[in-house]
């Protein structure tokens, strides 16, 4: 299981507090069977320890922190969609080597803006994944935006949290909703490291009973695997239902 969307990276935001908190983290989410971590920090200009150089450092004092442990550690981070960002941001914001990125943008609104800076984040070669998608009022309104965004070349990213139901019920239709549609590419826990339990593998276990198994592993295996290798993730994926054949031709037979 790979989860591309923590904020267990200590002292750098809203998460973890302490590098002590992030090794336990790591070591229960490797009990879960996690092979991978994304450390996603927030890039907000709020948060004035976070940049670049003191996220450099964390990643490397984390990093050796947990050499011994059987976890692949990558550095990524969560960027707030600010107009203009698409000329502050570089390699070091996207995920381990590749060009995807994972970015938010505000919870209620949808302005131009937002379709606007995507569309230059694209055009610069990124592959930007909409974090959360399923928490933003503009989505929980109007789920064609979700489709519309996977028009223009964007990925979406659901929290394990909206799964399971801890955001209400609006969130959790949502999510529900946006599954069922096969508009959502990836599955993160968003671990803040406030809670004890780890929800990921719930999430998991959520997907796979209602819908199957090779979807659970879509959003959780395939799909992650393939931003390290920087390989393109399908935007599309539900096949359309084709017309049952012999149906039709006896439908024919019938009228004749
Ligand atoms: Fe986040």
């Amino acid at each position: 299981m790979i989860d591309i969307h923590t904020h267990i990276l200590h002292r750098c935001d809203d998460g973890s507090n302490s590098i002590e908190t992030s090794i336990a983290q790591i070591k229960n989410m490797i009990e879960q069977n996690v092979t991978d971590i994304v450390l996603t920090p927030h890039y907000l200009n709020i948060y004035v320890d976070t940049d670049k150089m003191i996220i450099q450092k964390r990643f490397t004092e984390l990093s050796a922190a947990v050499s011994d442990l059987d976890i692949n550690l990558h550095k990524g981070g969560e960027i707030f969609l600010n107009p203009g960002i698409e000329n502050k941001i570089d390699q070091d914001h996207c995920i381990g080597n590749s060009s995807y990125i994972l970015v938010e943008t505000n919870m209620s609104e949808f302005s131009p803006d937002i379709i606007e800076t995507l569309y230059k984040l694209v055009k610069k070669g990124f592959k930007p994944i909409i974090a959360h998608p399923e928490r933003y009022n503009y989505i929980i309104n109007d789920i064609r935006i979700a489709e519309d965004f996977l028009h223009r070349n964007v990925y979406l990213q659901i929290n394990a949290g909206s799964v399971l139901g801890l955001y209400g019920s609006k969130i959790t239709k949502t999510v529900w909703d946006l599954i069922d549609n096969g508009y959502v590419h990836f599955l993160a826990s968003d671990n803040h490291c406030k809670i004890d339990k780890y929800l990921l593998p719930l999430a998991v276990n959520a997907i796979r009973d209602r819908i199957d198994d090779y979807t659970a592993r879509l959003l959780t295996e395939i799909n992650p695997g393939k931003i390290f290798d920087d390989q393109k993730v399908d935007f599309f994926y539900l096949k359309e239902e084709k017309p049952d054949k012999k149906s039709i031709f006896e439908k024919i037979l019938r009228k004749l």
